[in-house]
């Protein structure tokens, strides 16, 4: 196999679903497997190679699918394995990967081996998970869970706690074990040998914690636990691997992502994520962004992993809020923003994410408190209530950075419950389907979607999307994100506006050198050295 081949992942576009959102076949208010495998010829038509598919394993759903009670199971609200199989080689027809999502940093509480674990301390399960003694009135430490509260939870009948990072209901595991790490890579096996595309491994930067110590994050033990996964069950399989690691640095992501293939393919780093709350504080603490800081860090990545390492390209996910709504303007010029941070990403080198409905400009809602569903967002909000806050300060944090923001069900159509459901979908659909859908912008060349798929054209037809250099362009601009991309004979260059006023820009000459405009967000260029509101524009120099 060439080197190019084994690194397809490198050129690929990946397509984020969050399965109980996409599509409901069976009219229960869940979008199913089913559902998916109906809308592949729509993914197909994005352009996209690879579908990153959020958990669907058995599960009480007590996190929406991120407490996982059997990994070798789906689970009925998505369908059943005959259906997984199914979507596999569906999607396999289509030149399209399926992504699986493995958290592996803890279980569900329902799962057989917790069952087990806290059936008494001799049990050979047991030592699964992590346990410490204590009394019930004294936990063993401050440590908090990021779903609010202790991270510990006692258990009466073993005056034992065990460690939770995340809700109580999703007990860690203890990679310290080496049972527990055989019994992974058996069941990795077992979906590689069924026709697996790769795995997006949830808070693995998480699994080697140290409670005692203070540590859940990026523990000593870490990359050491990643290599011999990475040896045992990925090397050698032309899988596409990507952690999602809320403390990378980009020193970090030069071990997760090191050429030579030891760990993975890359990393999800959060940085230009979490510009937009306080420093030090929670993501609810909100703060805006500044432009400069945006800058910084995002060429910082880009050059750092440069030739080092790989970088992972995205705005949203599951758990982040809409990028038209965050940065951009879901109002008046909510298509020309949308478009803009397409341009402003899919100009970057890496691997790039679109979350569904994403390329559709999909926006953030404001409901009721009783209309969200999110645990992470139920639970803040008792505890910021108890901690004095108001309701309304509680809300203008969830309209902003709340999860639900990203799980409305999937925008396709004009009919009832934007085609997501016939039955009542599990979450309100966001009101604006009416206008915000796939079926009228697939009819429309100039909607979003259009503009994805372009842009995804565009990514695969000149080689310097993959390889050039990276270079900001008037770095002290505080209304324009302007850089390029050079390789040997071509060379790329990004401009946009990232705000609703008219900036100017200085287009550079260069002397000898055919410029050609590969696309732009309005239908025609009056003033090349204007930008109108978030204009952006893309040409190639040769
Ligand atoms: C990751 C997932 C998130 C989940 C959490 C716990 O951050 O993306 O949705 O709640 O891990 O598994």
């Amino acid at each position: 196999m060439s080197e190019k081949q084994m690194e397809w992942w490198k050129s690929a576009v990946v397509y984020e679903i969050y399965p109980r959102s996409f599509q409901d076949s069976n009219g229960d208010g869940y979008g199913d497997i089913c559902g998916i495998i109906s809308r592949l010829d729509y993914l197909k038509e994005l352009g996209i190679d690879a579908i990153w598919l959020c958990p669907v394993f058995r599960s009480p759903q007590d996190d929406n699918g991120y407490d996982i009670s059997d990994y070798q199971d789906i689970d009925p609200i998505f369908g059943s394995l005959k259906d997984m199989e199914q979507l596999i080689a569906e999607a396999k027809k289509r030149g399209i990967a399926i992504i699986l999502d493995l958290v592996l940093n803890h279980t569900s509480d329902e799962h057989r081996w917790f069952q087990e674990a806290k059936k008494s301390k001799s049990n050979p399960y047991h030592d699964y998970y992590v346990w410490r003694d204590g009394t019930e009135s004294e936990p063993p430490n401050e440590l908090q869970s990021i779903f609010s509260g202790s991270a510990w939870e006692w258990v009466p009948e073993l005056k034992q706690y065990y460690f939770h990072q995340f809700s109580r209901k999703q007990p860690d595991l203890n990679w310290e074990n080496p049972k527990v790490r055989a019994e992974i890579y058996k069941m990795i096996r077992w979906w590689e040998q069924k026709g697996i595309g790769g795995f997006r491994m949830d808070v693995i930067d998480q699994i080697a914690k140290e409670p005692d110590r203070g540590i859940t994050v990026n523990g000593p033990k870490l990359h050491m636990f990643l290599r011999e996964l990475s040896s045992v069950v990925f090397q050698g399989k032309n899988l596409i691997t990507v952690g999602e690691t809320w403390g990378a640095t980009t020193k970090l992501a030069k071990l997760y992502s090191n050429p030579d293939g030891s760990e993975f393919s890359m990393v999800f780093q959060f940085e230009h994520i979490e510009l937009d709350q306080e420093p030090g504080k929670k993501k609810w603490d909100l703060s805006p962004l500044r432009l400069e800081d945006l800058k910084r860090v995002l060429g910082k990545w880009q050059k750092e992993l440069y030739q080092t390492g790989w970088n992972s390209l995205f705005w949203c996910n599951h758990d982040l809020p809409r990028i038209v709504s965050r940065w951009g303007n879901d109002e008046k010029y909510r298509e020309e923003s949308a478009k803009m941070f397409a341009t402003l990403l899919y100009g970057l080198q890496g691997t790039p994410y679109i979350y569904q409905g994403e390329e559709l400009g999909m926006t953030n809602v404001r409901y009721a408190l009783e209309e969200y569903r999110d645990i992470e967002t139920l639970n803040m909000y008792q505890e910021r209530i108890h901690a004095g806050y108001t309701h309304e300060q509680i809300m203008e944090s969830i309209y902003a950075k709340g999860r639900d923001n990203a799980r409305t069900p999937m925008q396709w159509s004009k009919d009832k419950n934007a085609g997501f459901t016939s039955g009542t979908p599990w979450l309100k659909v966001n009101p604006n389907y009416t206008v915000i859908n796939a079926q009228e912008q697939q009819k429309n060349p100039d909607s979003v979607f259009r503009y994805y798929q372009r842009l995804i054209r565009l990514r695969k037809t000149y080689d310097v999307f993959l390889t050039g250099y990276y270079q900001e362009v008037c770095p002290e601009n505080p209304e324009i994100f302007a850089y390029t991309r050079t390789a040997d004979r071509e060379q790329l260059l990004v401009i946009c506006n990232f705000y609703a006023n008219t900036a100017a820009f200085d287009l550079p000459e260069k002397g000898g050198s055919e410029k050609e405009l590969l696309i732009c967000n309005y239908p025609d260029i009056q003033d090349e050295r204007k930008l109108r509101p978030y204009e952006a524009r893309m040409y190639r120099y040769q």
